[in-house]
């Protein structure tokens, strides 16, 4: 792999992933990994990522100069690229100019780093230190206003650096200066596709599980579905997928899983009816957490019981005993960068299974960004309306209406929100915001008027965001043609409701679920 060393301060991921568009797999190590432990993963290249430090604070990490002579090429980013002139004997200083944001750098000498790219370019820095002099047998290869020397490289030595940020947008350049380094500089292929991915992962599948039995929680989520449609290419029968439909879902969810995803994949798939089960369980309950641990449980026993049968049904000298989980990569590495203990926090990812269930786990999707996942899901040819499908929570309709939960209250919810999503779809907007919460408030009432008569009906709240990871989001500034046909079509088409709002609230203060 490419090992990208994280001096922290969220740079690596975007470098891993940016790495792997190069076509290029990648993985990221922490920056208190030794370099002999580093070196053992035996990499193609490292990237040395940037960070919030400063190289001659008193606590800042350094790079062991052993880094430089094992005859890995290396690439160092920002803070990587300082504490890489720092460890080879250049010199680094705080000038007095600081550079943050779009920057102008210019190009000098030959080097092949920057090769094909123009003289004069927009870059993305954020820097208060800068490289004073190259260290010795370096050429310089940029300069910038606050940075006497930007870029350098040793082509002999395979050591290159620069003092911008390659891996952002912002950088015109960067992606070709990425790649200039991973194809020219360290002589690597563009072989990380979506077909070889799934052809490893499918050996992999079958080393671990054998002739065993295996199920999985499908939720109608990208995850879950792509992992799925792996192990089934894997393992095929030896596969059961469990999907729970808990009387909670959107409209059309239970049919796209049922009918499309079964055919395009051909999976065992169990569907279990439970609507009665959480609709009592969820009676007159208006607290949200009393509500979201309710539907937990009942998830967990509807998914033992079914567990269950899916045993007696296949004999009972079989046992279940591995368990799909669609855990991606960033959970990995948020959770301790695999590295050591792995730490799993995915259960979110399946709708909340149980802690204590004695499986082991299968997670075919754990060195994989979403935007792989998404590539792999197309590939493995899962139904588009799942690949591209928006963040869902587990406990689904039940968390969108402010109030007790009941069949009428549901109905009432699911037919507002499918036109919302229909008239967002027809505008083109789904890839544009990260996920619309449609939520009904049920205990709340407003006058209307409407033909000659006077209505007291519910009002639905429109919740449109953008994010990047659900961390924080601002809310979407959709086009008013589409909320007023949104709005229109609610109000004329679902008689409880007389009103339709719109959520203005950024994350923070607000969550992007109501409860
Ligand atoms: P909040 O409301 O915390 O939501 O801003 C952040 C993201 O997580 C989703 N969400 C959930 N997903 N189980 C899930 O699988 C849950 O219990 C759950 N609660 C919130 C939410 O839709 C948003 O994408």
């Amino acid at each position: 792999p490419v090992l990208v060393v994280d001096f922290g301060a969220q740079y690596a991921q975007l470098i891993a992933r940016r790495v792997r568009e190069a076509g290029v797999y990648s993985e990221i190590v922490p920056h208190t990994m030794a370099v002999e432990r580093v070196l053992e993963k035996d990499p193609a290249a490292i990237i040395l990522s940037g960070g919030p430090s400063s190289v001659y604070a008193e606590d800042a990490p350094g790079v062991d100069p052993a880094l430089f002579t094992a005859g890995v090429p290396v690439l160092g980013i920002c803070y990587g690229f300082q504490a890489m002139a720092s460890a080879l004997g250049g010199t680094v200083a705080r000038t007095g100019d600081r550079e943050y944001g779009a920057t102008v750098v210019e190009l000098r000498g030959s080097g092949s780093l920057l090769e094909g790219t123009p003289e004069r370019q927009q870059v993305w820095m954020s820097h208060g230190d800068a490289v004073q002099e190259a260290p010795e047998g370096f050429e310089v290869l940029a300069t910038s206003p606050g940075a006497p020397v930007a870029a350098f490289e040793d082509r002999g030595r395979r050591l290159f650096g620069v003092q911008w940020h390659p891996e952002v947008k912002h950088s015109d350049f960067g992606q070709a200066a990425l790649e200039r380094f991973l194809y020219d500089g360290a002589g690597l292929q563009p072989t990380w596709t979506a077909g070889n991915v799934i052809a490893e992962q499918v050996a992999a599948i079958r080393a671990q599980v054998g002739d065993a039995r295996v199920i999985c929680g499908l939720s109608g989520g990208v995850d879950s579905s792509v992992a799925a449609a792996l192990v089934q290419k894997a393992v095929g029968d030896q596969l059961t997928c469990v999907f729970v439909d808990h009387g909670l879902l959107r409209a059309g969810e239970a049919e796209q899983v049922e009918q499309d995803f079964v055919a395009a994949t051909g999976v065992n798939l169990k569907v279990v009816d439970a609507t009665e089960q959480f609709l009592s369980a969820l009676a007159g309950v208006t607290d949200p957490e009393a509500k979201r641990k309710i539907i937990g449980r009942e998830f967990i026993r509807t998914f033992e019981a079914a567990a269950r049968e899916i045993v007696e049904e296949a004999g009972q000298d079989e046992e279940v005993r591995f368990l799909v989980q669609g855990t991606l990569y960033p959970d990995v590495v948020e959770s301790g960068g695999g590295e050591g203990a792995a730490n799993i926090k995915s259960h979110h990812n399946v709708g909340g299974l149980p802690e204590d269930l004695q499986f082991e786990l299968v997670e075919p999707l754990r060195t994989l960004f979403k935007d792989e996942v998404r590539a792999v899901g197309l590939e493995l040819g899962v139904p588009e309306g799942i690949v591209w499908r928006q963040p869902f929570p587990g406990p689904g309709l039940g968390i969108r209406i402010v109030g007790a939960v009941d069949a009428d209250r549901l109905a009432v919810l699911r037919a507002a929100d499918a036109i919302a999503r229909e008239e967002l779809t027809a505008a083109g907007l789904d890839r544009d915001i990260w996920q619309c919460p449609v939520v009904l408030l049920a205990d709340v009432r407003s006058v209307g008027v409407q033909g000659d008569g006077r209505t007291y009906g519910h009002p639905i709240v429109l919740r449109p965001v953008s994010s990047e990871d659900a961390m924080t989001a601002d809310w979407s500034r959709l086009p008013y043609e589409v909320l007023a046909r949104i709005s229109s079509r609610i109000t004329n088409e679902v008689p409880e409701v007389n009103r339709v709002v719109l959520d203005v609230t950024s994350k923070p203060p607000g969550t992007i679920e109501w409860e």
